[in-house]
């Protein structure tokens, strides 16, 4: 098979709808896949066995809902358009506002059930690109903008304030939220508790979400939704590449058939290291390298790792989780191939769903 090619195991990611439905099913609220995070058409299938259906941030994710899942749509994004809001509103069974303006615009053309998105003011977003509490954070009204004598139509509250973390921080945020708008929950028919819920993490504290989320259940007698996007996705496939050449500046460095910024973008977005299958830290074993991307981007660097044997040009690397955030967010930068996609599928077999060339570049620019 050519790389680049990102493989995404049917079996890791059953594990972790499995997981998600008994989050589902043990605490009574309804998980919906955030398609912002992981959107595999391939395995629409089997998520759709799983969960309630999507969460969609616009048009075209509603629009790949509908095509590809079943189960419900609920659309929320910063702010709606006129020429888009009637095909949002066919498709979505719940749509969320971000503001009273919107809602005051849009009411009356939306068809589902209506929602606002609230900032309850409370996070522990690790970096500030991903803190939608952060000051000045235009997602989601503050308590003070909040009015609540114009809530007609309002069926429900939303709330997104989490980032890759545990239960103990949804449950800081809820105290927020409750002390905020605890009056309006209690007219609501349902609450959504966004996504960042590292459910699948090794270590998440999982009976305590369910806990926290019946106990909120009963005490308001609302419908309560998660929207997970990283755990559904989260190491449930790899990024594979080769090397195309390795040159030496210093140290030795292996360009590969891949690119961070293209491929791998919150490698250096968040930053995090991305796991190199069968190597170590640099100098932990024999041979060091700095493995890079094929742009001309200098920073398009992956990091230094270290092999027990030398690279050869034409040798495979596997980047390990690399399912989430990295397919939904890929670009043809300097014109470079987006990675094809493909299954590993239960039964051992691999089959490519997606396969990308020129055209991709080409229709884009
Ligand atoms: C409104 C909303 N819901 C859900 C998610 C999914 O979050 P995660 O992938 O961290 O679970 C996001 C992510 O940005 C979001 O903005």
């Amino acid at each position: 098979m050519n790389t680049p090619y990102y493989l995404c195991e049917e079996k890791s990611l059953r594990k972790n709808l499995e997981l998600l439905k008994r989050v589902s099913d043990e605490s009574g609220a309804k998980v919906l896949l955030a398609l912002k995070g992981f959107a595999f058409s391939g395995l629409s299938d089997l998520v759709s066995e799983y969960l309630s259906g999507c969460t969609c941030s616009g048009l075209h994710e509603a629009k790949f809902a509908k095509e590809y899942f079943k189960g419900e749509i609920h659309t929320y994004a910063p702010a709606f358009k006129d020429e888009e809001i009637e095909e949002i509103s066919e498709l979505s069974n719940h749509i969320v506002f971000n503001s009273f303006a919107q809602l005051k615009k849009y009411r009356d053309r939306v068809k589902g059930s209506i929602g606002l998105r609230v900032n309850p003011e409370v996070s522990k977003s690790p970096v500030d690109l991903y803190n939608p509490c952060g000051i000045h954070s235009r997602l989601g009204i503050t308590c003070k903008n909040f009015e609540k004598e114009n809530l007609e139509g309002v069926d429900g509250l939303h709330f997104h304030a989490l980032c890759e973390q545990d239960a103990d921080a949804l449950e800081e945020v809820l105290k927020s939220f409750e002390e905020k708008w605890g009056d309006v929950i209690s007219t609501c028919k349902w609450v959504n508790f966004g996504g960042g819920h590292h459910i699948t993490k090794k270590g998440y504290d999982v009976q305590k979400l369910i806990e926290l989320i019946k106990d909120f259940k009963s005490k308001y007698d609302v419908e309560v939704y998660i929207e997970p996007g990283e755990a559904v996705g989260w190491k449930t496939g790899s990024l594979h590449v080769s090397v195309l050449d390795i040159v030496d500046n210093g140290m030795k460095i292996a360009i590969l058939d891949s690119s961070a910024e293209a491929h791998m973008p919150d490698t250096l977005a968040m930053p995090y290291r991305a796991e190199v299958r069968g190597a170590g830290k640099a100098d932990e074993k024999k041979y060091t390298y700095k493995l890079a991307g094929n742009s001309c981007l200098a920073g398009d660097i992956m990091g230094n790792y270290s092999f027990d044997e030398p690279l050869h040009v034409g040798q495979k690397i596997i980047f390990e989780d690399q399912i989430h955030y990295t397919i939904v967010k890929n670009t043809t930068f300097n014109g470079i191939k987006l990675p094809d996609l493909a299954i590993l599928r239960e039964n051992g077999d691999i089959e490519v769903v997606r396969e990308f060339g020129y055209e991709e570049y080409r229709r884009r620019n």
